[in-house]
């Protein structure tokens, strides 16, 4: 087990330095977010470090993709500042945000269903000839990118008729296709299967070799330790821990996302009440035309007052 975490609360971090030496390239300074009435962020300090993978904890609703979205110009922060390469920075949408170098793989997909791979990958970044699209060079470019992903789709498929797993690698090689220098991934392995993530693994080790700083969000937190290099925690929008990979382990993370009074062993004394709500073989269609039908889930069992059950 590692040593004490570092609790880092909002107003102690403001005038912080960056954890260790490492390079920052972007930084998020005492942003706050509101929307109405819920304050989704209350201040938090975020350093990017060049070449690393700075990896972003925290329950739902911590605030992590409204920092990621204020990063890469969805949304404008109520307060705080942007430095990029030590200086103040400005961007008002994503296009700006990318002209910066940063782009930003969303957790919701954003691929335009009907059309192909291709078109998706170069929607809006066309790459023109002297008569108009150049529609052989983007399949060119579209080829190679799935192929540094393993992935067997053909540019000229609708992503409709790509499972959910294949559209997400679809959103991936859009990102990629743009070159950043800073590239935030929200939660881009929730639909990915083992080796789809171990190839992805393998590209952010390729985009690190070549000074490409990451910003990686995700729920699978062992999947997550085994590329960061810097680990930040979100709770209720404020920063409560950061600390380099060789500083911390699992019960860090659980502890700084969740607070002192987790107790991960032994389960709630709940009795058991009636069934009030059951589900049995759930199954979802899969993307695209076909026959075949996916079992989500065989059984779903919700008792009052007791958690759900689920296999
Ligand atoms: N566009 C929005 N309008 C209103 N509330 C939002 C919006 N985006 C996020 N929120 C709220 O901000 C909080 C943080 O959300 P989010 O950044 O998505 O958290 P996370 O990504 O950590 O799950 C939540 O309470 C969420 O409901
Ligand atoms: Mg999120």
């Amino acid at each position: 087990m590692q040593t004490e975490a570092r609790h880092v609360p909002t107003s102690a971090t403001r005038d912080r330095a960056a954890p260790d030496k490492t390079e920052v390239v972007l930084a998020a300074r005492d942003v706050t977010k509101s929307f109405g009435a819920v304050h989704a962020l209350k201040g938090v300090n975020f350093d990017v470090h060049r070449g690393q993978v700075t990896t972003l904890f925290g329950e739902n609703g911590a605030g992590k993709s409204t920092l990621m979205k204020i990063l890469s110009g969805v949304h404008l922060p109520t307060s705080g500042e942007l430095i990029l390469d030590g200086k103040p920075l400005a961007i008002k949408s994503t296009v700006e945000a990318r002209e910066q170098g940063i782009s930003i793989i969303h957790q919701e997909l954003s691929l335009a269903p009907n059309m192909n791979v291709r078109d998706n990958i170069f929607m809006g970044r066309e790459i023109m000839g002297p008569r108009g699209v150049n529609f052989a060079e983007e399949e060119r470019q579209c080829r190679a990118l799935m192929a540094e992903l393993e992935e067997d789709i053909d540019p000229l498929t609708p992503v409709e008729d790509l499972r959910l797993g294949q559209q997400q690698i679809v959103e991936i090689a859009r990102a990629l296709s743009v070159n950043s220098r800073i590239l935030i991934m929200d939660e881009p392995t929730s639909a990915l299967s083992a080796s789809e993530v171990e190839v992805l693994f393998k590209v952010i080790h390729d985009l690190k070799a070549r000074g490409v700083s990451i910003v990686y969000i995700s729920h699978h937190l062992e999947e997550a330790l085994e590329i960061t290099d810097h680990a930040v925690v979100l709770r209720d929008g404020v920063m409560t821990a950061y600390a380099p990979r060789a500083e911390i382990d699992l019960e860090w993370i659980v502890r700084n996302m969740v607070g002192e009074n987790f107790d991960l062993g032994s389960p709630p004394e709940v009795e058991f009440g009636d069934v009030a709500l059951s589900i049995r073989n759930l199954s979802v269609p899969p993307a695209g035309r076909g026959f075949r039908w996916w079992i989500g889930c065989r059984w779903i069992c919700v008792r009052a007052r007791s958690f759900a059950s689920m296999v």
